[in-house]
């Protein structure tokens, strides 16, 4: 059975710091996540917690925290998901809060506003929300998107990263890691 928090089992005492620099392992792309505010203006919130979840239907995933302002703002509302190009760094930053000198240029979309430009971008309907801790997932249905080619902003232990694009000679992995056999080792 999975573990979850009904388990009898005792909590793991987890040291925060550790954890977090566990989980800072992990190197991610860098999306800012836009949807429209109580003003009706474009808000948008920078998410490394972003996840592809099924093929068909088209869904993915952003984990965001109780306690962002953009948690409350989001429910049950569509939103996009942009993901950043290495030189839109600043955005990620303004949209996590820092004082940037950034313009920002938003697209109205068909569901919600999106950044102009971006590596890759996916206009979501509101499909399903959970509940995570101090986080919420929510999960969006892919109506719309877009992609180009260009080096990714990347973000590994607590820092942006450039991530190259591969090189045309690099043959990309043999497998659909959407169509593993069950069976695969
Ligand atoms: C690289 C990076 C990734 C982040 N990823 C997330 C995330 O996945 N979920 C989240 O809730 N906050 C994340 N944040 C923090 C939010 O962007 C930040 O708290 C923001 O100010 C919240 O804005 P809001 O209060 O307007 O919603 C991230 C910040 C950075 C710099």
């Amino acid at each position: 059975m999975a573990a979850t928090s009904d388990d009898a089992r005792p909590a793991l005492q987890i040291d925060l710091g550790r954890f977090r620099a566990a989980l800072a392992r992990f190197a991610s792309g860098v999306t800012v996540v836009g949807y429209t505010g109580e003003d009706g203006a474009p808000r948008g919130v920078t998410v490394n917690a972003f996840s592809s979840v099924s093929l068909e239907p088209s869904l993915v995933l952003v984990a965001i925290a109780r306690r962002a302002r953009s948690h409350e703002l989001l429910q049950g509302k569509p939103f996009s998901v942009n993901v950043l190009k290495v030189e839109q760094e600043p955005l990620a930053r303004h949209f996590a809060g820092e004082d940037q000198d950034v313009e920002i240029r938003w697209v109205k979309g068909v569901v919600a506003p999106r950044l102009a430009e971006p590596l890759a971008w996916l206009e979501c309907e509101p499909w399903a929300e959970y509940e995570g801790g101090d986080h919420t997932l929510f999960v969006g249905r892919v109506v719309d998107f877009l992609f180009g080619d260009a080096d990714a902003l990347g973000f590994y232990q607590s820092r942006f990263v450039p991530v190259a694009r591969p090189v045309p000679s690099q043959p990309p992995v043999p497998y659909d890691p959407f169509e593993l056999p069950y069976d695969a080792p």
